[in-house]
């Protein structure tokens, strides 16, 4: 329960004081109103410049999580493409881990192929005997004896939780295949779940004896757009002349719609478009937990990512489903390019999530060799053997790098390893390459991190407890602070607008102190909606961005992130504040480091706050959080400048209460608008809606 402690300002219109009580009143049983305590009121310096605002202040953190790339992000309509849904890696202890040598998976040949069915007479299952090559050591083999003229044999797949097919666009669908006792034709279709429309058929011709490539081209019509749809490859043959029972192996079935600027297996464009919308300004990639896998052999092993991606093996992900890293470390950066991000990269540090380590020395070097070989797949020239490499996979322009990080939450790892491996990364890539900044997963004592990373993920009111956190930080630390994952996680599958006002609250924190915070970024990122039971779609509730197979949307945390990060000035402006409302926050007991930790109150405020300059334009950014279920006044006064114009803008993202959000079928619910306000100056007083974030520009002589 939380109460709120206003220094209301005294002569509120009496609606407002009417509509306080009222809002107030549905989610906040006891409302102290305070009307002779003095108004709220915000200081900015504007000739007291506290940072400059790092330029790649806001980026996006991602992993495979929640169906991120794999049925996201990533193109792909066909789920398991490779047929290795269900295959079994077996764990493999470090000590008996050669990270050169490849460990085939094992194939429960004797389960039907998950994802795919049979079309009419058709007999499916998994075949390790007849494979593509050692990467892909599985196929689908397909029996068409059944087929007949009017009733073909073949195999769907209907995609992950659907495939959305959109009117008059052309679709392209390859698949690899070998056929024995077969000469006729395969019919490549795409058509409604059920089957009974055809949207677009291809034939294709001339299957050999040999693994072949085959590609085609699938146009809709004058459709409806829809999920509710399949694809089909059939024969309507049952063999050759002389025998009828054909078989026909596949590997690697693959329907790719147009993605985002074109881009070969490439990205899916409304996902893509959400994001950009957003200027995110870096990309951390492959993880979080996806960096370190559960085992050794399920680490990212991002040789294994490169390449065509019919060679690339895939693994078993983290968080419990295959990743056939179709979307691999070339399509991470090839993601970075068109949304104009610089890449974070994370390597693995020789630690995995079950707690498994290689100690610093000689076992370590071959993952420190690893990883310097990445840093040159990423930023070396093509006479490089691994800028080489980037160019044969289509890049030839090295990437821009600045940022690496080494591992994914070290503070796990009990057993003190973590110095002396960051100890041996760190002098490993300094030597070679010394411009990069170097970003430690846990404090180290040995060498100086230039950044560490922390991550929080907190309810509301802890997250607003913290929002003044770094003010206090100690600005003596060399290493500065990378907030590589954070978020306040209210609302499931996506955030409320209570989480908006969390991460706003946090994000002004953020903002306030850039001179020892130099970027940051919310995660997890994405989340597919389809299916929210347990084993399905969602491993990890409150996601930024929520989608199916057709649609998207951004949450009121997305938004929140939105208007914060188009709105980020250059220079950050001295602020103090007086008299600001709080409320009571009853937080529970609770367990911490195995001690019981009694139930207390918090205070905490409930007016958050940070204060930036645009130099080019002059304008003065000015953010404004009120997270109380209540309008409350807040007096801004600005020194330092001449004058302020009476009108400027303001950005405001509000709900009617804390819970409304966003959804498949709201998308729109809780957006920003921006309008035109007067009443501005170098003193002036407004009034914040209840549940809002408000971003006024100002502009400044
Ligand atoms: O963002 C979800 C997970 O939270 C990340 O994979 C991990 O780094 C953190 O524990």
């Amino acid at each position: 329960m939380n109460l709120i402690k206003s220094p209301l300002h005294g002569n509120l219109p009496a609606k407002i004081s009417l509509s306080l009580l009222l809002c107030a009143s549905m989610t906040t049983p006891l409302l102290r109103a305070d009307t002779t305590s003095p108004i709220p009121t915000l200081q900015i310096q504007a000739d007291k410049i506290t940072a400059q605002m790092p330029p790649t202040f806001y980026g996006l953190m991602t992993e495979e999580i929640n169906y991120s790339y794999e049925g996201g992000l990533y193109g792909e309509l066909i789920r398991n493409r490779t047929f290795k849904a269900d295959a079994i890696q077996q764990p493999i202890k470090p000590e008996n881990y050669d990270p050169a040598k490849y460990y085939p998976v094992q194939i429960a040949v004797t389960n039907p192929p998950k994802f795919w069915s049979a079309v009419g007479n058709a007999k499916i299952s998994l075949d390790t005997n007849v494979v593509l090559n050692a990467a892909l050591n599985v196929s689908l083999k397909l029996d068409v004896s059944g087929a007949r003229k009017d009733s073909p044999a073949g195999i769907a797949n209907g995609g992950y939780w659907g495939i959305a097919l959109q009117p008059n666009t052309t679709y392209h669908a390859s698949f690899y295949a070998k056929a024995k006792d077969f000469n006729g034709e395969l019919t490549v279709s795409l058509e409604t779940a059920d089957g009974k429309t055809v949207v677009a058929q291809a034939e294709i011709t001339g299957i050999g004896s040999d693994w072949k490539k085959y590609e085609t081209t699938l146009t809709t019509g004058n459709i409806a757009p829809s999920k509710e749809n399949r694809l089909v490859i059939s024969a309507t043959k049952s063999g050759t002349f002389f025998n009828h029972h054909g078989t026909i192996w596949f590997q690697e079935v693959s329907l790719f719609p147009p993605t985002y600027k074109n881009r070969p297996n490439g990205d899916r464009v409304d996902l893509s478009q959400i994001l950009a919308a957003a200027h995110p300004k870096f990309l951390r990639f492959p993880g979080g937990n996806f960096v370190e896998g559960d085992f050794f052999n399920e680490r990212f092993n991002w040789k294994e990512t490169i390449g065509p991606v019919e060679q690339r093996p895939g693994h078993r992900s983290c968080w419990g489903y295959w990743a056939t890293d179709g979307f691999g470390l070339p399509e991470f950066l090839g993601w970075c390019e068109d949304l104009k991000m610089e890449p974070v990269l994370a390597v693995f540090a020789g630690y995995t999530l079950r707690h498994d380590y290689i100690p610093a020395g000689p076992k370590l070097e071959p993952y420190v060799q690893e990883a310097l070989e990445e840093i040159e797949y990423v930023t070396g020239d093509t006479n490089t053997t691994w800028g080489a490499q980037r160019a044969k996979d289509g890049h030839p322009a090295p990437f821009k790098l600045r940022y690496v990080e080494i591992g994914n939450e070290d503070w796990f790892d009990h057993s003190g390893s973590y110095d002396g491996r960051f100890t041996q990364f760190h002098d490993a890539i300094k030597a070679k390459y010394p411009q990069l900044q170097l970003i430690s997963t846990a404090p180290v004592k040995s060498r100086v991190a230039d950044l560490n990373d922390e991550h929080y993920y907190k309810s509301e009111e802890e997250m607003e407890s913290q929002s003044f956190m770094y003010d206090k930080r100690n600005r003596d630390n060399p290493t500065k602070i990378f907030v590589g994952e954070w978020a306040t996680r209210v609302g499931s599958p996506t955030p409320n607008m209570a989480g908006a006002l969390g991460d706003a609250a946090w994000m002004c924190n953020l903002e306030r102190n850039a001179d020892i915070v130099m970027m940051h970024c919310y995660a997890p990122l994405f989340v597919n909606v389809s299916d929210l039971k347990r084993g399905g779609s969602m491993q990890w509730p409150s996601d930024l961005i929520g989608y199916d197979a057709l649609n998207s949307y951004g949450s009121p945390s997305y938004y929140a992130q939105q208007i914060f990060g188009t709105h980020t000035g250059d220079e950050v402006l001295a602020t103090t504040a007086q008299n600001l409302p709080s409320y009571d926050w009853i937080q529970k007991n609770r367990t911490r480091n195995g001690q019981l930790q009694p139930a207390r109150t918090n205070e905490v405020k409930s007016i958050f706050y940070s204060a930036t300059r645009a130099t080019a334009s002059g304008k003065i950014i000015v953010k404004i959080v009120n997270r109380a279920d209540a309008p409350q006044d807040l007096a801004i006064e600005i020194a330092g400048v001449s004058s302020i114009a009476d009108e400027g803008t303001a950005t405001v993202l509000k709900a009617d209460n804390r819970n409304e959000t966003n959804s498949l079928a709201e998308p729109k619910h809780v957006v920003p608008a921006t309008e035109k306000v007067t009443g501005l100056g170098t003193s002036f007083t407004r009034t914040y809606p209840p549940c809002s974030i408000t971003i006024l520009e100002l502009s400044a002589k």
